[in-house]
């Protein structure tokens, strides 16, 4: 099945402005993810990936909420994914923890929100994930490094929301690798286990040592956050313009998307910074929609979808021509003739 020919799961006409840009799969929108999202039907979305601004004591560039009003202005955009979602649809949240403000102390703004997204909206917590992130510099600096009365802090709460108890979801699509000990058993169970009970009570019978092609992953996932996005940093570099400072792992979507979506499903980040989770949806043959309020966000976020042989210059004709709200289609080998007819019109 050619991802060309799919019919896009919504109407992208009804979202009141042009895409920035469009894919074979998807699209990006400049705005308000409140606004944009209103625009979608109800039940539409198999799948909102997404790591919103945290809470954190000091500002990102892009700007976020103080932790007390945090849980009430995410729970205004998870009150309008609760309505998009499909009824076996799920909505899976990147959160990082914080210290309060001056003090030793953690931040419950990542806990409060299950609570109150359960609670007061409806959602299910189907599951929650810790990833794990052993490449994460230490931090707050005053606790951990100078006082050293604090560990480092390497682990981001992520919260897989659903509307009802039984989302679409399939683990066989996510296994790990099976450990030496586990490859060793299947190599040869005969000789490598005896059937026997557990001390735990579990009966470990001789059908364990069937090979299911990989073992069943934890909810511990470990991800160094090292991608090189070569072609988004390629991109940003030649055009001296700021990578965005908050990009999670591609790995990060890739096993939310796998685990939680089949091709041709809908998945949507709300808050899509350089669009890594479009860029996997594409990758996994799913359509996807990126929304994000930061122009120059959503240009640099173009890169990743261009040919790898694309020239500097008519990557700066692409990031010129959104900068000015024009719209530009990326369809890998048609992108070159598209902009080089538009050439004339743009500095290198
Ligand atoms: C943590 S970053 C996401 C980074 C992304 N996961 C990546 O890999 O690049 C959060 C993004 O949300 C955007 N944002 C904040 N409020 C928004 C809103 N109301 N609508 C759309 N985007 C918003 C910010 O500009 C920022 O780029």
């Amino acid at each position: 099945m050619s991802p060309q020919k799919t019919k896009f799961p919504v109407d992208i006409e009804k979202m009141g402005r042009s895409a920035t840009y469009k894919t074979s799969l998807g699209a990006a929108f400049l705005g308000d993810s409140l606004q944009l999202l209103e625009k979608l039907p109800d039940n539409s979305i198999n799948l909102v990936f997404t790591s919103p601004p945290f809470a954190l004591q000091r500002e990102k560039e892009y700007g976020n909420k103080g932790q007390n009003e945090y849980v009430e202005w995410l729970a205004e955009f998870a009150e309008i994914v609760y309505r998009k979602l499909k009824d076996d649809g799920s909505f899976v949240l990147d959160l990082g923890g914080a210290y309060e403000k001056g003090k030793p102390v953690r931040s419950l703004y990542n806990f409060r929100i299950p609570i109150y997204f359960c609670d007061k909206i409806g959602f299910f917590l189907a599951e929650d994930f810790y990833w794990f992130n052993p490449s994460k510099l230490p931090s707050p600096i005053e606790w951990v490094n100078k006082r050293k009365i604090r560990a480092k802090d390497s682990v981001n709460t992520i919260w897989w929301f659903s509307k009802t108890e039984f989302p679409k979801s399939d683990v066989t699509k996510v296994l790990t690798e099976y450990s030496d000990r586990m490859k060793k058993l299947l190599e040869d169970p005969e000789k490598f286990y005896d059937a026997k009970k557990r001390p735990s009570g579990h009966d470990i019978s001789k059908a364990f040592a069937k090979d299911n092609g990989g073992a069943i992953p934890s909810n511990l996932l470990q991800i160094p956050n090292t991608d090189s996005n070569g072609q988004y940093l390629r991109g940003c570099k030649n055009l001296g313009l700021k990578a965005h400072p908050a990009r999670f792992p591609s790995k990060l979507p890739e096993f939310f998307i796998r685990f939680l979506t089949e091709p041709g499903d809908l998945v949507v980040d709300i808050f899509a910074g350089s669009n890594t989770t479009g860029f996997v949806a594409e990758a996994e043959g799913r359509h996807w929609l990126a929304f994000e309020n930061e122009l120059q966000y959503l240009a640099t976020s173009s890169f990743r979808f261009m040919d790898e042989d694309i020239s500097e210059h008519n990557m700066n004709i692409a990031y010129q021509k959104i900068m000015v709200n024009d719209s530009i289609e990326i369809i890998s080998d048609t992108l070159q003739l598209t902009l080089l007819e538009e050439a004339s019109t743009y500095q290198a």
